[in-house]
């Protein structure tokens, strides 16, 4: 039998695929061993590193339950799940790379742990921040497709945390959903609601990921945002957010979830009229975004 050398074992593992019947599952399995055998070489990994990786990933899945997902959170801190969504987009707006600018799709960011399914569906202008810590603000635009048509009926799923910065679901078991709804945008595409301006915020770093984040000199806050998910037949499903441009941490969001272009400047306003008519008794904000959603075709 030929004894192998650590060159070549990446090569003889990726050999005894020779009957997947699979595959993308071989090219997938057949890099990742590649990836994984030149990254314990570059490193030259040492047997107890390796068992504190070991040790590392068995605390990482100890500390997943149906409230919690470390793994998730890992993918987030080490910036893969940015990635993935990036990768994803690209290939399904792939025709429409060379657009001019008006008419790209809305970018796409991570989704987090924080969508809960089922939230109230409420209808346009309705308040989903009253009696929660933070600023009123008002959100409005418009959702059509990338060539402008406006997409009535479409399902916006928006949530966030409060004011500061505690999203509905880590307020304890008992807690309620808040902060977060579903509108339907009226026949012409508009949207419009309440909510509170989003604050910065950690993300969970009482686990390992927070220890690896603290270990790599890294803080773990996120900069202000409103999450939206767009979901209208004919279209590609979107999941994104809106960033509020004057937050902290829009360099160095712990996910690097931040793109350009979802950075919303909110606009400050005194005590008086909102743009709905309402009458407010203390200051708030307006923040004015329009998406653009790919058609499934495309
Ligand atoms: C969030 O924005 O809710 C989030 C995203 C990734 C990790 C943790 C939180
Ligand atoms: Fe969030």
């Amino acid at each position: 039998m030929a004894q192998l050398e650590a060159q070549d074992m990446a090569q003889a593992v990726i050999d005894r695929m020779a009957d997947c019947k699979d595959p993308r599952f071989k090219e997938v399995m057949s890099a990742l061993v590649r990836h994984a055998h030149a990254f314990a070489r570059e490193v030259q990994l040492t047997p107890d590193e390796w068992m504190a990786g070991i040790q590392f990933l068995t605390a990482t899945g100890k500390m997943c339950d149906e409230k919690r997902q470390e793994f998730i959170l890992l993918s987030d801190t080490l910036g893969i799940s940015m990635l993935v969504v990036a990768i994803d987009q690209a290939r399904g707006a792939a025709a429409l790379k060379d657009a001019p600018p008006d008419q790209r799709p809305t970018e796409a960011t991570v989704q987090g742990p924080f969508f809960w399914p089922g939230a109230p569906q409420l209808e346009l202008g309705a308040d989903i921040g009253a009696g929660n810590p933070g600023e009123p603000a008002y959100y409005y635009g418009r959702v059509t497709d990338t060539a402008g048509r406006p997409i009535g009926n479409a399902v916006m799923d928006v949530w966030s945390g409060d004011g500061e910065g505690l999203y509905d679901m880590q307020k304890g078991p008992d807690a309620g959903m808040a902060l977060r709804a579903q509108f339907r945008t009226d026949k012409d595409g508009n949207y419009r609601f309440w909510s509170i301006k989003p604050s910065y915020y950690p993300v969970p770093d009482d686990g390992p990921v927070g220890g690896m984040l603290h270990r790599m000199g890294r803080h773990p806050n996120r900069p202000g945002h409103m999450h939206m998910m767009l979901n209208a037949p004919g279209h590609e499903r979107l999941i994104t957010h809106i960033f509020v441009s004057d937050s902290p941490y829009l360099d160095s969001d712990a996910v690097f979830g931040v793109r350009d272009s979802l950075v919303v400047q909110f606009a400050d306003h005194p005590p008086g009229k909102a743009p709905d008519g309402r009458v407010m008794s203390k200051p708030f904000s307006t923040a004015k975004y329009d998406f653009k959603l790919v058609p499934s075709a495309a």
